[in-house]
């Protein structure tokens, strides 16, 4: 790797597994492979979309070819709106006639919505085999490729159908950020401002040192890989302890509540995700200014941090009947109450759902 390569266990009790970061990785998979413990002669499918299987595909399948696997590329459409059952049976028919067996496994090489669905296909095709995820986007390299959550959208809602798979291996090759749009890079720092805000004050120190966070081209190689490195440490530690979101797991919604209000409200695609989880943070954090006494000059700080990495934290103007529809709606309202995790210190939060609605409203008027 052109990188010195860093690793971060992530420490599961039943079969732990390792992210593997550093520029240049995608060329050496094939040996990853061995040391995760696959055999040479496995047979593999790689699941990618044109905008990624074009530039890295080769890269990915030579590496694997030359230490004696036996891949197959499957390219499948790119965008959210192909995240769905139909996928899935494409790359099961894939599988079936890459004749793939259990001891085969299949790699998603990919953003969130590639790393989503084949990890579906492979919790699902006879009954599980392995999956290994290789992120390509910012978000999916500090958030949806670690953990083990996967699975498709259903018309009622998105990630309705799904299962909990881990990847056997998460190899993060920075290089490949080079061809990704910065808007999606810029909404990807959404995410690891949230790792900062509930679970790493040296991050969010580091991250508010530095004087640029939002092209990607002028962030040094070694900045980008310490931000990778600890965004992923902070989230395998937490799924360590909460691998299927029973309390702690939940920590990573942080900002997702206002968020997803603010991606259903103003239309999928308006706003990418991490735009929308960026003003759900703003948002949150208002609301604990408001009733939870965290402090103004830190929520100040988590406003300028979000800033500096080019996103806006600005409450679009709002219907507040649908802002309540929307959040009762919500998969992760229990009971009818709805879950909020609020900052307490930059580094700590806590869940709550025991806030009123006339405190959301209130702090939600102070933002328009
Ligand atoms: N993206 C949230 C989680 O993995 O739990």
């Amino acid at each position: 790797m052109s990188t010195k390569p860093s690793r971060v266990y992530v420490p599961l009790e039943k079969e732990p597994y390792e992210v593997v970061i550093g520029g240049g990785g995608l060329s050496l998979i094939g040996d990853e492979l061995i040391k995760a413990g696959f055999k040479k002669g496995s047979k593999i499918l790689v699941v990618s979309n044109p905008d990624v299987g074009t530039p890295y595909g080769d890269i990915c399948l030579e590496s694997l070819t030359k230490s004696g696997f036996s891949p197959t590329l499957l390219l499948i459409k790119a965008g959210e709106d192909q995240k769905n059952n139909s996928t899935i049976e494409l790359i099961h028919n894939a599988a079936f006639t890459a004749k793939l067996e259990r001891s085969s496994l299949m790699i998603a090489l990919g953003g969130g919505v590639v790393g989503d669905m084949t990890g579906f296909a492979a919790a699902t095709w006879l009954r599980g085999i392995p999956i290994v995820q290789v992120p390509t986007t910012l978000l999916s390299m500090v958030d949806a490729a670690i953990g083990g959550k996967t699975g498709v959208n259903h018309p009622g809602g998105k990630n309705l159908i799904g299962a909990f798979h881990q990847p056997k291996l998460v190899l993060i090759d920075p290089n490949t950020l080079t061809t990704l749009p910065q808007r999606e890079f810029r909404a990807g720092m959404a995410e690891v401002i949230k790792y900062a805000v509930i679970g790493d004050l040296p991050l969010f120190e580091f991250l508010s040192n530095l004087t640029e966070l939002s092209n990607p081209s002028k962030i040094e190689p070694d900045v980008l890989n310490k931000i990778l490195e600890r965004s992923a440490a902070t989230k395998a530690k937490i799924v360590a302890r909460d691998e299927r979101e029973s309390g702690l797991r939940a920590t990573l919604n942080y900002g997702h509540t206002f968020g997803h209000v603010v991606e259903t409200l103003c239309g999928y695609g308006n706003y990418l995700h991490g735009e929308a989880v960026a003003i759900g943070m703003a948002a949150v954090g208002e609301l604990a200014v408001e009733i939870c006494n965290w402090s103004r000059e830190d929520s100040e700080r988590q406003r300028n941090l979000i800033l500096k990495a080019g996103l806006s934290t600005k409450w679009p103007k709002l219907n507040i009947e649908d802002v309540f529809k929307t959040l009762q709606a919500d998969k992760k309202v229990k009971g009818g109450k709805i879950r909020f995790i609020i900052p307490r210190a930059i580094g700590k939060v806590e869940i709550r759902n025991d806030i009123k609605r006339e405190e959301i409203e209130s702090s939600l008027k102070k933002l328009t």
